[in-house]
């Protein structure tokens, strides 16, 4: 019965990784998906998770019993006052409901099922470009997805003048989907003053904001800062919706742990809301794991070790960072034509190289380089080591 189904693709950003594995060059380097690796191009458990980890196997009243559909509520007050602020208006007046979902890509899907269910628009606008999943997640939710200019490839910059006439022209009440940091794929923020025009439109047009927050921290090493943009909106009494992830911040990638947060007006309806989010999670999957929420809970709700994980956290944002500058000088010392000053202006991440697809298949058959054909550098896959070798690549791509 099955004889007839035809081969899928693989997936745009994992399967670089599955062609990645295939290959047996001793100097190959995987910079597609973003996942964070050391200068020793391995991945890292944080030590901060190991001794949270070590705390929940050494408690002997911790059992494996299902948690409640809506997940650990330690881990969901935490993660609410994490992206929000513990002073945040909406916290403090109770008006939030967070459920804990799997990572960003199921608090992404629960959101969106719950909108296609209970909100009267049902039209999502996400930037142009953005993560490749995001528009089959919206899809699959039940929502029609439109796009918005978000990427000036001229500037290599943010192209707020479309950005805003597209939002401008958005049907009231529509959805907006907003990277709350480090934009994925093209490491473009707005700056605070963009922001503001941003919100004024969104606000103005009734159009609801809904935050994929996947990298707090991780773009300039400060959780505040990279929350800068959501508390901008929850701060003038709004409604949004904000999706977490762990996956980068506490590198929990495997774990998948995160949260959904929906800003409500009044915790009545908060209350209200957290009814119908149970009822979108129980024929999905239930309820969430248990082990990832735990290590977060216990690293948040701890002083000693939530400073210990900013410290940690820091140093993989400067690591990125120093990978910019790193790359960005090794092409100026090959001469390579172009301005590749993006490289260290973008944050977070990712750099959208500017590189076309034909340049990246160059690389990867000539230079067992990987990355996706979009021409985006995972630069948190990049080491010393291995900066001179892209660079090269680069180089001799251009070059051609
Ligand atoms: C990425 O964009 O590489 C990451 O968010 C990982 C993923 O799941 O695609």
């Amino acid at each position: 019965v099955f004889a007839c189904i035809a081969q899928a693709p693989e997936d745009p950003i994992l399967g670089v990784t599955v062609a990645y594995n295939k290959d047996q060059s001793p100097v190959k380097v995987n910079l597609g998906v973003g996942a964070y690796r050391t200068e020793e191009g391995k991945p890292l458990v944080l030590n901060v998770v190991r001794k949270a980890e070590q705390l929940l196997v050494n408690d002997p009243s911790r059992v494996k019993e299902y948690l409640p559909i809506t997940g650990l509520a330690d881990f969901n007050k935490l993660s609410a006052k994490l992206i929000f602020g513990a002073d945040s208006p909406a916290i403090q007046e109770n008006r939030v409901a967070t459920v804990q979902c799997l990572s960003g890509t199921g608090s992404l899907r629960v959101g969106g099922e719950f909108l296609a269910r209970h909100y009267h628009e049902r039209t999502i606008y996400i930037p142009q470009p953005t993560w490749g999943n995001h528009p089959k997640i919206f899809t699959l939710s039940g929502l029609s997805v439109k796009y918005y200019r978000y990427y000036d490839s001229e500037t290599r910059g943010l192209n707020l003048q479309g950005l805003l006439e597209d939002l401008s022209s958005a049907s009231p009440g529509a959805i907006v989907l907003l990277h709350a940091c480090a934009h994925n794929p093209t490491g473009v923020d707005p700056t605070l003053e963009q922001w503001e025009h941003i919100r004024q439109l969104i606000r103005s047009k009734s159009l609801l904001p809904f935050f994929d927050s996947a990298y707090q921290g991780f773009a300039s090493g400060s959780l505040d800062a990279d929350a800068r943009s959501v508390r901008m909106f929850v701060a003038d009494g709004g409604e949004c919706l904000t999706a977490q992830s762990y996956a980068k911040n506490m590198g929990l990638y495997g774990e998948r742990v995160g949260a959904l947060s929906i800003v409500c007006r009044s915790s009545d309806v908060a209350v209200r809301v957290e009814s119908q989010l149970k009822l979108v999670i129980r024929p999905m999957y239930s309820n969430p794991p248990i082990h990832g929420a735990s290590i977060v809970a216990t690293i948040l709700k701890d002083s000693e070790k939530f400073k210990e994980w900013t410290i940690e956290l820091k140093s993989m944002a400067d690591r990125i960072i120093s990978m910019r500058k790193q790359l960005f000088d090794a092409l100026r010392e090959r001469g390579t034509p172009g301005d590749w000053s993006h490289i260290i202006k973008q944050i977070g991440m990712f750099t959208f190289t500017g590189l076309n697809s034909e340049q990246v298949a160059f690389m990867t058959k000539e230079y067992h380089i990987y990355m996706t054909s979009d021409g985006r550098i995972s630069m948190a896959g990049l080491s010393s080591r291995t900066v001179p070798h892209l660079a090269d690549a680069i180089h001799a791509a251009v070059t051609r």
